[in-house]
């Protein structure tokens, strides 16, 4: 026992739709193959919403789950943090919208568009509040329903995406574990190397641009490739040092599952071997600010996380956003 307050995960869960897409199924649709998919993604096959299902309800599942496993009512969440892109509605927030589905009655709500490195962010704001004492008991999120915004014409990104949700509820501890250290950053002047050009007040929608397909995601792969290796490892290393440890003490990795290759390259810049490394690509693909939530909750209840484990979070993702976390179990 220490007097000092950490901000502890004392629940997490996941949701994913059923509806399964494979590289199969990807063949019939544009030019690819399977091959080429696994060989340059690591991606076999990914989740896709039915219709009518919207990010809230993937949310909400996994909020459920997270809550159950720590015990925690509705109206003793003091905050519901939610990392989006890919909102149920513009307006009002998709925090608002799960307040109410899970009748909480004290909460503050609010998205975070930090795109796949939503979840940290929102981890990093969670420690915070917990931290300071002025608040208890906060939801974390990260849910996106990529499918909607993806062109299922465009074989350089439609083979990447897929849907899902990941929560973890955050709560004080006085025990000598929690987030030990995060660490957040961004670079705004490479914007548009990963956007959705229209939609938003600069240019709204119109007949002209969604007919050209602007309204969905624009990538130039090889050159966030290259942004996302470096600043994955470079979060990393940084935030082993605000934590004052060395990567030989870390007992997982836990990378945003974009590419395996990313997810590699990252692995051999921080000097860990990729047995400590977990991955879920091949599953999902990558769900932008779910994915890292989805995979920590696989790991912690597959049991590769056990009670003391050091753990570290890391992202990077559209804006260009990236962070990480240093959590011990
Ligand atoms: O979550 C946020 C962060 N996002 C990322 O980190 C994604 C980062 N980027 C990537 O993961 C990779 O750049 C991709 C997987 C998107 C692309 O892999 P790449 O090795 O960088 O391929 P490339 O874009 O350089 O394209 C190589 C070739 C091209 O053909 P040519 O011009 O050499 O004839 C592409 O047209 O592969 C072609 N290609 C495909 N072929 C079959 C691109 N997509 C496909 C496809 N199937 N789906």
């Amino acid at each position: 026992m220490s007097s000092k307050i950490n901000a502890a995960i004392t629940g997490t869960g996941s949701s994913a739709p059923k509806r399964v897409l494979t590289n199969l199924d990807l063949e019939k649709i544009v030019d690819t193959s399977d091959e080429w998919i696994i060989e340059r993604t690591g991606i076999k096959e990914r989740r896709i919403v039915e219709d009518g299902i919207v990010g809230t309800d993937l949310a909400l599942d996994a909020s459920k789950k997270a809550m159950e496993e720590a015990k925690v009512l509705p109206e003793e969440i003091d905050m519901i943090l939610v990392g989006t892109v890919t909102p149920d509605f513009l307006l009002p927030s998709n925090a608002c919208i799960l307040q109410d589905k899970l009748k909480t009655k004290n909460a503050g709500v609010m998205d975070i568009v930090a795109a796949c490195s939503g979840f940290i962010y929102g981890l990093s704001i969670a420690q915070a509040y917990i931290q300071t004492q002025k608040y208890k008991t906060i939801l974390v999120i990260g849910v996106e329903i990529l499918s909607h915004v993806t062109d299922w014409t465009d074989r350089n990104t439609c083979v990447l995406f897929g849907d899902g949700a990941g929560a973890a509820i955050v709560q004080p501890t006085n025990d000598d574990k929690g987030i030990l250290a995060t660490f957040l950053s961004g670079d705004g002047s490479l914007a548009n190397l990963l956007h959705i050009p229209v939609g938003g007040c600069k240019t709204p929608l119109t007949e002209k641009n969604i007919k050209e397909s602007m309204h969905f995601i624009k990538m130039q792969g090889s050159e966030v490739f290259k942004s996302a290796v470096r600043s994955m490892g470079d979060a990393t290393e940084r935030v082993l040092k605000l934590g004052a440890i060395t990567s030989d003490e870390v007992d997982l990795l836990i990378p945003h599952q974009a590419n395996m290759r990313i997810i590699e390259a990252t692995a051999r810049r921080v000097k860990l071997p990729m047995e400590k490394v977990f991955v879920n690509i091949h599953k999902y693909g990558n769900t932008s600010s779910a994915s890292v939530p989805i995979a920590l909750d696989e790991a912690r209840k597959s049991g590769v996380i056990k009670k003391g484990s050091k753990v570290v979070l890391v992202a990077f993702g559209a804006g260009f956003t990236w962070g990480s976390a240093l959590i011990k179990f």
